[in-house]
C-alpha cells in the first residue's frame, strides 16, 4: 500500500485512523486520563493516545496501549515512514489533551513542536481541547494565563481547572476536572464540531437540586430532584465562557470546575441566594425543584411519638415562587429568566397547553418543558424537552444527554441576550 493510500484508508498498522486523539502530558493527573480513555472507548470511540515522555514517567506505555488497543509512542522518530505526526493530526475528529501541563500549554501557544504530541497539535485540523492541571501558582502565573489567552483567542477550548486537592497535602485551583466532566464536554465538542464562546463576559445563575423543608431537626419534606440538569447547565455555561453561580440544594454531585457553588437547603435560602446573585446576572436559569410548601412550624427538638398512637398534624404554607418573583421584579434589566416545567397532560389539556399557560403565569422569557408522564426523566442522565419562548416559538430538543439539552438552553439564552 502506498503511503497516500495508507493516509486515506487510515487502516495502517501501528495506529490507524482514530476518531479521538488523547494527548497526555506529564502531571500526576495522568492517571485520571486512563479513566477518560476508558469512557471514550466504552462509548465506541477509537482512541489514539499520545503521551509526552514525562507523562510516561507517571503512567507507562503498556497502560495506554492496553486501554486504547493501539501502539503508543511519544516520539516522531518511531514509525517515521508513515509520517505519524501528520496522519494522526489530520484524521482525528477531536484532540483532547488531559492533563495539559503549563509547559505543554506554553509549547502549544507558541507553536513549539519537539515531540509527537506537540507536532500533532500543529497538524490537527479538528477541534482541540486542553484540560490543564497544575499547581495554583503555575496556573495563575502571568505566563500561563497569557498562553491560555492566546490559545482561547485561536478558538481552542481551554477548560477551567477545578478547585480541590492538588498533588501534595495542599489544595487550590489547578485540579484536573473529573473524567466524566471532561468526557461530557468532549462529547459535546465532537457533536457540534466546536463550542461557542458566546457567554464570555456574561454572568449566569443556575439553581439545581431539590429543597428540603424541615419539620424538626431530622425530618423534612423533600422531592426527587437529582440536580443533574442544573449541574449540566452550570458546566456547559462555564465551557462557553460564562462566570457561573450555581445555587445548589442537596445535590450529591461534585462541585463543577470553574463554578461558584452556593449550597442551600430550603426554598427560602435558595430564594435569598438566587435573588442576591441575580442582581448582577445576565441570565437566571431555575432548574431546581424548590419545595412549594413548608411546615408553618419547625420544632426545635425531634418530634416524639405519642403513646396514644396519635400522629401530629402538620400545617403547611406556600413558599416563595422564586421564578415568578424573578420575572416580576427583574433584578437586572435585560436579563433572561428561564424556568423549567415538568408537566403531564390530563383530561383538561395536553402537556404543551399546560406549559404555555405556565410560561404566561410565571412571566419568564423561556420555559424548558419536560413531559414526565409515566415518571420519565427523574434521575435519568438522559432527557428530551421543548424550549418555549414568550413570543410563542418552540424548539424541540431530542432525546440525549442532559448536557445536550443544557447547550440548547444556552443557545436560546445567548440568542435572546444578543437581540436585547
Ligand atoms: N419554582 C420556583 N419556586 C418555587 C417552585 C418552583 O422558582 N417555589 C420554579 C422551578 O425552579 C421551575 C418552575 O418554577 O423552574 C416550574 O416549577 P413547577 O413546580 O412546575 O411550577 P409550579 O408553579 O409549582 O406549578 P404546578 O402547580 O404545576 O406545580
Amino acid at each position: 500500500m502506498s503511503r497516500d493510500a495508507e493516509l486515506n484508508t487510515g487502516n495502517t498498522p501501528g495506529g490507524g485512523r482514530a476518531d479521538v486523539v488523547l494527548g497526555v502530558s506529564g502531571g500526576i493527573a495522568a492517571y485520571k486520563a486512563a479513566e477518560l480513555l476508558r469512557l471514550f472507548t466504552e462509548s465506541g470511540h477509537d482512541v489514539r493516545v499520545i503521551p509526552t515522555a514525562s507523562a510516561l514517567e507517571f503512567v507507562g506505555a503498556p497502560t495506554w496501549a492496553a486501554l486504547s488497543g493501539h501502539p503508543v509512542t511519544s516520539e516522531v522518530w518511531d514509525d517515521v515512514h508513515r509520517v505519524p505526526h501528520v496522519r494522526i493530526g489530520r484524521s482525528a475528529d477531536l484532540l483532547v489533551v488531559a492533563p495539559a501541563t503549563a509547559d505543554l500549554l506554553a509549547k502549544a501557544a507558541h507553536g513549539i513542536a519537539d515531540d509527537l504530541l506537540t507536532n500533532t497539535l500543529l497538524t490537527a485540523t479538528c477541534p482541540v481541547m486542553f484540560a490543564p492541571a497544575m499547581h495554583t501558582e503555575m496556573w495563575e502565573h502571568p505566563a500561563t494565563q497569557s498562553n491560555v489567552a492566546i490559545l482561547r483567542e485561536r478558538g481552542v477550548i481551554v477548560v477551567e481547572p477545578a478547585v480541590g486537592r492538588l498533588t501534595g497535602a495542599d489544595s487550590g485551583k489547578g485540579r484536573l476536572p473529573e473524567p466524566e466532566e471532561l468526557f461530557e464536554l468532549a462529547t459535546e465538542v465532537r457533536r457540534r464540531g466546536a463550542l461557542p464562546a458566546d457567554l464570555r463576559g456574561r454572568h449566569v445563575v443556575v439553581s439545581a437540586g431539590g429543597t428540603r423543608e424541615y419539620l424538626d431537626p431530622v425530618r423534612f419534606l423533600g422531592n426527587r430532584s437529582s440536580g443533574l440538569m442544573g449541574y449540566a447547565l452550570a458546566r456547559s455555561a462555564v465551557a462557553r465562557g460564562a462566570e457561573v453561580t450555581l445555587v445548589a440544594a442537596n445535590a450529591d454531585l461534585p462541585d463543577p470546575a470553574g463554578v461558584k457553588t452556593v449550597p442551600v437547603e430550603s426554598t427560602a435560602q435558595m430564594s435569598a441566594a438566587v435573588l442576591d446573585a441575580a442582581a448582577g446576572a445576565d441570565a437566571v436559569v431555575m432548574a431546581a425543584a424548590p419545595a412549594d410548601f413548608r411546615p408553618v412550624e419547625r420544632a426545635d427538638d425531634k418530634i416524639k411519638k405519642a403513646d396514644d398512637g396519635t400522629a401530629p398534624t402538620v400545617v403547611l404554607t406556600q413558599t416563595d415562587d422564586i421564578l415568578a418573583r424573578l420575572a416580576r421584579e427583574r433584578p437586572r434589566e435585560g436579563a433572561v429568566i428561564v424556568g423549567f416545567a415538568a408537566e403531564t397532560g390530563d383530561s383538561e389539556a395536553d402537556v404543551m397547553t399546560h406549559a404555555r399557560a405556565k410560561l404566561q403565569r410565571k412571566g419568564c422569557d423561556l420555559l424548558v418543558v419536560n413531559d414526565v408522564s409515566g415518571g420519565k426523566v427523574f434521575g435519568s442522565p438522559e432527557t428530551e424537552a421543548v424550549i418555549l419562548d414568550a413570543a410563542g416559538r418552540s424548539t424541540e430538543v431530542g432525546r440525549g444527554p442532559k448536557s445536550a439539552l443544557a447547550h440548547a438552553v444556552w443557545d436560546a439564552v445567548a440568542e435572546l441576550l444578543t437581540a436585547r
